[in-house]
């Protein structure tokens, strides 16, 4: 699934309309199936606000986001994205959280498992299952975030800083896991 943004502009206003804040101005950029993107830039230049409108989270000023050309209203299901404050629900373990996408989709609870402890180990957190997020680290956080984004298996992967918290081996074992994933799958990736 290609993506495109074209003339994406953003600008957040105050109540009164007097306090305006231009943080995306004319952007346009085609990024194809099975592409990977980093978007770089400063502290507070507008990263977070371009995944959120691309996401659906948040409305443009102006512009249009393009899934395969289409000007899709509905992206549900289409768009994954791992949030900068990972997102977890602290009421489930690292297992649940990353269950979770296949709850929805109504999967048995066997398969539910199965395949959420394959996608524990590839991301370096097999033992931690039946820990909650609060016993987790950062990293460890962000890769379970990661991977229950992942298992839902959306064509288009939108990451937020998602290795930020990281040490070395752990980054390297979960860009590995990202990579296959963009390329066995096709899918295109945004981070
Ligand atoms: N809901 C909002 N209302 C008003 N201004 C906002 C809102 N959300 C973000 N901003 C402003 O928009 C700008 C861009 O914020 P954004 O979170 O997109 O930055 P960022 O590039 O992700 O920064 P960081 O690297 O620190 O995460 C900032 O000046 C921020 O204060
Ligand atoms: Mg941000």
């Amino acid at each position: 699934m290609s993506l495109s943004l074209v003339g994406l502009s953003k600008t957040y206003t105050g109540d009164s309309g007097a306090d305006r804040t231009e943080v995306l101005q004319h952007i346009d950029c085609h990024i194809e199936d099975g592409q990977f993107v980093s978007i770089i830039g400063k502290s507070g230049c507008g990263k977070t606000t371009l995944l959120r409108i691309i996401a659906g989270l948040e409305k443009a000023s102006d512009g249009q986001v393009l899934l395969n050309g289409e000007n899709l209203i509905d992206r549900k299901g289409k768009i994954g994205l791992v949030f900068q404050e990972y997102a977890l629900f602290s009421w489930r373990t690292a297992r649940k959280n990353i269950e979770f996408p296949l709850e929805i989709r109504g999967v048995d609870k066997a398969e539910r498992k199965r395949t959420a402890m394959a996608y524990l180990e590839k991301f370096g957190l097999k033992g931690a299952e039946n820990k909650y997020p609060g016993a987790l680290s950062g990293g460890m956080r962000q890769r379970v975030a990661i991977a229950r984004t992942l298992i839902g298996e959306p064509a288009v992967v939108l990451m937020d800083e998602p290795l930020v918290p990281w040490t070395a081996k752990p980054e390297t074992t979960c860009r590995n896991s990202c990579s296959r994933y963009g390329s066995k799958e096709r899918k295109s990736s945004s981070s």
